[in-house]
């Protein structure tokens, strides 16, 4: 059988999953909306199936993954062998053209790479709904990166996860100006793991409660505001989103705590910075972690820049453009 490579990207939600319906499936509590990245960031997988391996083998960033990854990847890896028939085991390889280390969302490139690469390499000729499927199983939010552009995951009814999928609300070239300013911070304590943190916070959180009631009118708008790149309403929505996020965090017992002082300086100087142009030009949005993802236009980039060089905890910016979804490499560039 032919190896076969692909590189994919992550993705960051506007509008984010928190919660679990199934945690074997990764079926999310409420729908989500993302967008995903250029290859400013990306993550390069090659699949083999071969009759030579005894076992799947994981490597990342040259060095052999852990139980939990392999396992994680295995998942993915049995649904496709299901699906192509065939018991082969495979050989896995995996690099990130980012430091792993950094806190920057790489389960979804990782995840989405390795479902279209597997499903190729095993001979399936895969749609996207069903490669969303089978990268949601090693990560829920890595079934929004196997599509460009604005992406939505439909939580779905069905117990067995078959309308539980990635579809594209718009393409990368719909709104060609925007940009993602990341802000990397210096990580502190070691974090809590986002499946073990959302399934305190569904068990502890009473305001997690009004936050599944009301997230349906949230994905409304925020698709309203993307089809109709409505800056004012996609950076306000955004923002409000990452905090309503971070408050059912904190309604948590025990709390969790992403965010550092690095991230609140970050926080006001997204809203110093609107309140000087007298309008929204920025909007921060913060996932398990304590990096800022701050969407913004090309033309105000600059500013944000400047904004984040006056904080000295921020320790690398890196720009990112709206990314067109997984690509397939040539033979040339396998990893092994
Ligand atoms: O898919 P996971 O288990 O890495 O969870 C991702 C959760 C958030 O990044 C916080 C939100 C999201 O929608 O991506």
């Amino acid at each position: 059988m032919q190896k076969s490579t692909w590189v994919a990207t992550p993705n960051i939600a506007v509008v984010k999953y928190w919660g679990k319906k199934d945690s074997q499936l990764n079926l999310p509590a409420n729908n989500s909306i993302s967008v995903t990245m250029d290859e400013a960031l990306s993550t390069k997988t090659t699949v083999e199936f071969s009759e030579k391996y005894k076992e799947d083998e994981l490597v990342l960033n040259k060095m052999r993954a852990s139980e939990s990854d392999l396992g994680r990847a295995v998942k993915v890896l049995d649904a496709i062998r299901k699906m192509a028939k065939i018991k082969y085991r495979a050989r896995v390889e995996s690099q990130n053209n980012f430091p792993t280390a950094a806190g920057l969302a790489s389960s979804a490139s990782g995840f989405a790479a390795l479902a279209c690469a597997a499903s190729d390499a095993a001979g399936l000729k895969a749609s996207a709904r069903q490669l969303s499927i089978f990268a949601r199983l090693g990560s829920g939010s890595a079934c929004r990166s196997v599509l460009g552009g604005f992406v939505e995951w439909k939580a779905g009814k069905k117990k067995d996860g078959s309308d539980s999928y990635a579809v594209q609300v718009a393409s990368n070239n719909h709104w060609p100006q925007l940009r993602n300013v990341i802000a990397v911070v210096n990580p502190g304590r070691k974090k809590v793991g986002s499946s073990e943190g959302m399934e305190l916070t569904a068990n502890t959180s009473p305001l997690y409660k009004e936050r599944i009631r009301t997230i349906g009118k949230t994905i409304a708008k925020m698709k309203r505001a993307i089809i109709q790149r409505d800056l004012q309403s996609f950076l306000e929505l955004t923002m409000r989103e990452s905090s309503h996020l971070h408050a059912v965090m904190l309604d948590t017992f025990p709390p969790i705590i992403y965010l550092n002082d690095i991230s609140r300086q970050i926080i006001e100087g997204v809203h110093d910075l609107n309140a000087k142009k007298g309008r929204l030009v920025a909007g921060y949005t913060f996932d398990a972690g304590p990096n800022a993802h701050i969407y913004t236009l090309e033309a105000h980039v600059g500013e944000v820049e400047d904004m984040l060089s006056k904080i000295s905890g921020v320790k690398k910016v890196i720009v990112c453009k709206v990314g067109a979804g997984p690509r397939r490499l040539p033979s040339s560039e396998s990893l092994f």
